[in-house]
């Protein structure tokens, strides 16, 4: 199960899943992927070898590459990808992070099958905040389709309608007893009566927000993405696509068979969605009655219940006291959602949104468009012009009632490649307010290089001078993704410190073809410590 070689071969393999069998792209041939463990300070050399007859590019989530955006992976952000045939090779250290992260392939929808766990420990000799238990389980949540996940994406690009729905939700790549043909492959967990263990719970599912529970066992939260959190003890979590979350779980009920088991959390109104439920067992050893008793199922919340899902993130703290920045020398705010195309023939098949338009989605108006001559990383650094601009509007175009009824003429984003320039050492803090133009949705906000401090959020509008008071500077939770509440807002702060092109994007995948990304241009500070490394050698060209 994990990594050998520091290998990682990208290629189509028949994968069977709820009776059908489909080529599909696999790494390793495993499904999911290999899991990466290391160390704090490790510097990890991985070789992707592209045999896919895909473009290829492959993201460490939540790694900060400090200096080092040619490892960061975003395909034409930070690299050219790897094209079939062809390798390059990752080369990256681990900085002071410590916790669950993962991996993932950052090409259209490659990610939906190749990704895997990373796990990085504390640096030799170095304690946990919280008794760490002998014996930790990867749970890596995901979505599966019944055909080719790159054949689904096509037909909705060229539609201009909303992608199919998955079939199944998995865990550790198996449907559960609750899908057809999928009962023997179940994922079982066996643990010792009175045993406590650690599960790494990954949201890599393409498009959904996700419920976990397990059957009669309380979870105690420790850690969220790099970052360890003040414990608390909850039934139910909720995780966005991106979002880590590390539990410790005890065997302290009666010895038996339980269910875990993750669906939906959907905000979105009038929008189909997959609400099937994935599940796994928890099995007490010596397991007596293993084949005859049915697992007891697990309480899981209501798809819409966004109390629940609210009061879950909202527990979530940093460990002990952060130094979170006073003062702020970037000011930002940034309207996230959905909003539609106009066509110019309104009957066309590439016109199959609703009335006769294509849906788009984006960050203040900008709806983001992807070079595909270059990367723009890559641009930046040969000082060449004209791949993008650095005018992306700090504030919305047109001030309204983000959540309330939003005049139509305010429903069409404009498509253009703009970057947000931010300073070396600049305190930056960026709210993101959802709009209702479409639906109201929750949008998992990303940002790649940079753990950030999530200060606030609230429902409706953001209101600078009553909010502002309430942020939390003290020991607010810092991550690599924060879901923006639907009909809501979240603030974040955090100091540019890494130079570089980092992209900014709803882990949504969805939202993400439709434009709900852009990418913030930081510049080199003073001096060589400050500034981004030389590219690498083999850096993919386009
Ligand atoms: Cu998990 Cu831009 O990615």
């Amino acid at each position: 199960y994990y990594l050998e070689q520091n290998k990682i071969i990208i290629e189509a393999k028949p994968v069977k899943r709820l009776c059908r069998t489909h080529s599909t792209i696999l790494v390793n041939g495993q499904f999911p992927g290999p899991t990466l463990a290391v160390r704090d300070g490790d510097s990890l050399v991985i070789t992707a070898i592209n045999r896919a007859r895909y473009n290829v590019t492959l993201h460490w989530h939540g790694v900060r590459q400090i200096r080092n955006p040619w490892a960061d992976g975003p395909e034409y952000v930070t690299q050219c990808p790897i094209q079939p045939g062809r390798s390059y090779t990752y080369r990256f250290t681990i900085q002071n992070q410590e916790g669950t992260l993962w991996w993932h392939a950052h090409s259209r929808w490659l990610r939906a099958t190749v990704y895997g766990a990373l796990i990085i420990y504390p640096k030799l000799g170095c304690p946990y905040p919280f008794p760490m238990p002998k014996r930790e389980i990867p749970i890596i949540l995901g979505e599966w389709w019944d055909r080719n996940p790159m054949d689904v994406l096509r037909q909705a690009v060229f539609t201009g309608a909303a992608p199919n729905v998955s079939d199944a939700f998995t865990i550790n790549g198996q449907p559960g007893d609750l899908y057809r043909c999928s009962r023997r492959e179940t994922v079982r967990l066996p643990i010792k009566a009175g045993e406590t263990v650690m599960l790494r719970i990954i949201n890599a599912a393409m498009n959904d927000e996700l419920f976990f529970a397990v059957a009669n066992h309380k979870l105690t939260v420790v850690g969220a993405d790099a970052m360890y959190t003040k414990p608390f003890t909850t039934s139910v979590i909720m995780i966005t696509p991106g979002q880590t979350t590390n539990v410790l779980l005890t065997a302290d009920q009666t010895p038996g068979r339980y269910y875990m088991a993750a669906r939906a959390y959907h905000t979105a109104q009038n929008a189909a969605f997959d609400n099937t439920t994935t599940t796994a067992i928890l099995e007490y050893e010596p397991a007596q009655s293993r084949k005859s008793s049915t697992p007891i199922f697990p309480q899981l919340p209501a798809y819409n219940d966004t109390n629940t899902a609210t009061a879950f993130t909202a527990q979530i703290k940093s460990h002990s006291k952060v130094q979170v920045p006073k003062t702020i020398d970037e000011n930002l705010f940034f309207t996230v959602g959905l909003g539609l195309i106009n066509c110019s023939i309104p009957n066309s098949p590439r016109c199959q949104g609703p009335n006769g338009t294509r849906l788009a989605a984006s960050i203040n108006n900008v709806s983001f468009v992807l070079p595909t001559r270059n990367s723009l990383m890559q641009a930046y650094y040969q000082g060449q012009n004209g791949i993008f601009t650095t005018d992306f509007p700090p504030v919305p175009p047109v001030q309204f009632n983000y959540t309330g009824n939003v005049p139509r003429g305010l429903w069409q984003p404009i498509k253009a490649t703009k970057l947000y320039k931010l300073k070396y050492g600049s305190n930056v803090q960026i709210v993101f307010q959802d709009t209702s133009i479409v639906t109201t949705e929750d949008h998992p906000m990303h940002l790649h290089g940079y753990q950030f401090y999530v200060v606030g959020s609230g429902f409706g509008n953001f209101n600078p001078i009553t909010d502002t008071p309430n942020f939390n500077l003290v020991d607010p939770p810092s991550r690599n993704t924060i879901g923006t509440p639907p009909g809501g807002w979240v603030a974040i702060r955090f100091v540019a410190d890494n130079p570089g092109i980092w992209f900014l994007h709803c882990h949504i995948d969805t939202h993400l073809v439709w434009g709900l990304d852009m990418a913030l241009l930081v510049e080199n500070g003073a001096g060589y410590l400050q500034a981004v490394q030389p590219p690498p050698l083999d850096l993919p060209q386009c």
